[in-house]
């Protein structure tokens, strides 16, 4: 599912850009990279049930950069983990690239992770035993595989790594354990990649640093994209963002910009606030997480 198709990107071969020369991995054409239809999560049973997804249908456009926003609590990160088949869905399916994973058992979703998504997590998951160089190449050595040294010398030195690569996580700021997360989660050239909240540790500089990287990942090379944030900055990187509330979908936008996304949000917060009006069973979240 690594569809590489042989195109070169950085079409001028003389361009200066860090990411000329590098193949593209995904295809151009328009088609749909994942979808969620009618997806359901709930967390726990009864009274005490947590209605994290209610109902979620959406589809990401391959090639595309999608920002998701929305309060803590709304379910984002669910939504990135049951899409990334790392969590099953109470009910509803996944289609990604024309398969359906909710029908697929621990062994099959362990194989299409490994060839085809990158996980970028709020907490980093870096391994500690190991140095950065081999939390980054991590998912190729799972694999078997060998890593481009090209790749990697672009993903290392775009992301700012170069002299911490064989330093341990611990010894690392943890910008740089996120900025090695980064890179772990490209190192494959996935069809599509998951990021949750990828900048959030992130001092401003280093931000708009890995948002630029992120952002002409799909530009240039076709990459997929999916990334949770809290800042509507960081949205503003994104082809399209997606505002969540509640375990639904509330704003769907394309081109966002800061201002935009502020005002859809303030505008969510204000629903929240003076909605006593929420249909019975829809309070289920504790306020203090709104
Ligand atoms: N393993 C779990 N067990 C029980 N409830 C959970 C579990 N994981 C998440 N939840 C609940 O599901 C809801 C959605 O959580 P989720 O982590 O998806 O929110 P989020 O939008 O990512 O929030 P944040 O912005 O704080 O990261 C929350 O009410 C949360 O408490
Ligand atoms: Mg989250």
């Amino acid at each position: 599912m690594n569809t590489n198709t042989g195109q070169t990107v950085g079409t001028d071969s003389t361009t200066t850009s860090a990411m000329s020369g590098v193949h593209a991995y995904v295809s151009r054409s328009s088609g749909v990279a994942i979808e969620a239809v009618d997806l359901v999560k709930d967390y726990g049973e009864g009274e005490n049930a947590v209605h994290a997804l209610r109902g979620v249908n959406v589809a990401f456009e391959r090639g595309k950069f999608t920002a998701i926003m929305g309060p803590s609590g709304s379910g984002k990160s669910t939504l990135m983990h049951t899409l990334a088949g790392l969590d099953a869905p109470t009910s509803g399916n996944i289609v990604f690239s024309g398969s359906d994973i909710t029908t697929m058992n621990d062994t099959q979703l362990t194989l299409l992770r490994r060839s085809s998504v990158g996980f970028i997590f709020q907490s980093f998951n870096l391994l500690p035993m190991f140095t950065a160089a081999q939390n980054i190449v991590m998912p190729l050595t799972l694999a078997g595989k060998k890593p481009d040294k090209q790749w990697m010398g672009t993903l290392v030195e775009t992301l700012g790594l170069e002299g911490r690569l064989n330093h341990r996580p611990h010894e690392l700021s943890g910008g740089q354990q996120q900025r090695a997360a980064i890179a772990r989660a490209l190192i494959s050239k996935p069809a599509i990649v998951f990021a949750d909240e990828p900048t959030g540790n992130l001092d401003s500089v280093s931000s708009a640093e890995v948002l630029e990287f992120l952002k002409r990942s799909v530009s240039e090379l076709g990459q997929t994209i999916i990334m949770v944030t809290h800042d509507a900055i960081a949205a503003s990187y994104a082809d399209r963002a997606i505002v969540f509330a509640d375990g639904r979908i509330v704003a769907d936008e394309q081109h966002p910009t800061a201002d935009r996304m502020n005002g859809l949000l303030l505008d969510e917060r204000g629903a929240a606030s003076s909605s006593s009006s929420r249909p019975a069973g829809e309070a289920a979240r504790p306020a203090e997480e709104r």
